[in-house]
């Protein structure tokens, strides 16, 4: 199903027959660096079973953002729920193959995905990233967040970035 459309590609639901696509990213050490590792098939499977799961349960989830030229899949971005602090909150979140880096495709994934979780009424968005996640804390700040804090999530420190909708704070 097609969720969101931007100049070079398209974002839809994933399925199990992404799994190949998807293991460009998740076999490959220094684009799951910041991950706990890489990933398996078995794992990938698991990975794309949990955005169905999103899918069902909150209507949102990581999307396959493929490019419309080529019908390849470049990576992964969409919108999904996460607790920070006691809160639920609605993370922007983005990984590509490295073979596509740094051609602004993650920037303007994200900044659909944005507007879409505006549209859907959320009155803010967040990332969630390492400090160290240089290219992803400029993905962030290109889309309009602004480090707001570092806060404890997945067992480490991260960096939280935050982006209102009518631009204002809290
Ligand atoms: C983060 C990621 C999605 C960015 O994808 P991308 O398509 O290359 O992003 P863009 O091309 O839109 O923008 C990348 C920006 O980061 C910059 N950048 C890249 N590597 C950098 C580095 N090591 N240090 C500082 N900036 C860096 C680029 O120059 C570019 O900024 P610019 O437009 O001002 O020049 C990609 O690196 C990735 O998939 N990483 C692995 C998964 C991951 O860590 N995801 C984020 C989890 S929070």
């Amino acid at each position: 199903m097609r969720v969101l459309e931007t100049e070079r590609m398209v974002l839809r639901r994933m399925g199990m027959s992404d799994v190949d696509g998807l293991m460009g990213i998740f076999s490959d050490p220094e684009a799951m660096r910041y991950y706990p590792g890489t990933k398996s098939r078995s794992e990938a499977e698991a990975w794309v079973r949990n955005q169905l799961d999103r899918y069902r349960r909150d209507g949102i989830g990581l999307w396959a953002a493929v490019l419309k030229d080529s019908g390849e899949l470049a990576g992964q971005c969409g919108l999904t729920v996460q607790e920070v602090e006691g809160r639920e909150e609605v993370e922007i979140g983005y990984l590509f193959l490295r073979k596509y880096w740094n051609r602004g495709l993650a920037t303007e994934a994200a900044k659909a995905c944005r507007d879409h979780g505006f549209a859907l009424g959320h009155d803010q968005l967040v990332s969630l990233i390492d400090p160290g996640n240089r290219a992803s804390r400029r993905v962030a700040e290109k889309v309009g967040l602004t480090l707001e804090k570092e806060v404890e999530k997945w067992d480490k420190v991260v960096c939280l970035y935050i982006i209102h909708k009518n631009g204002g704070t809290l």
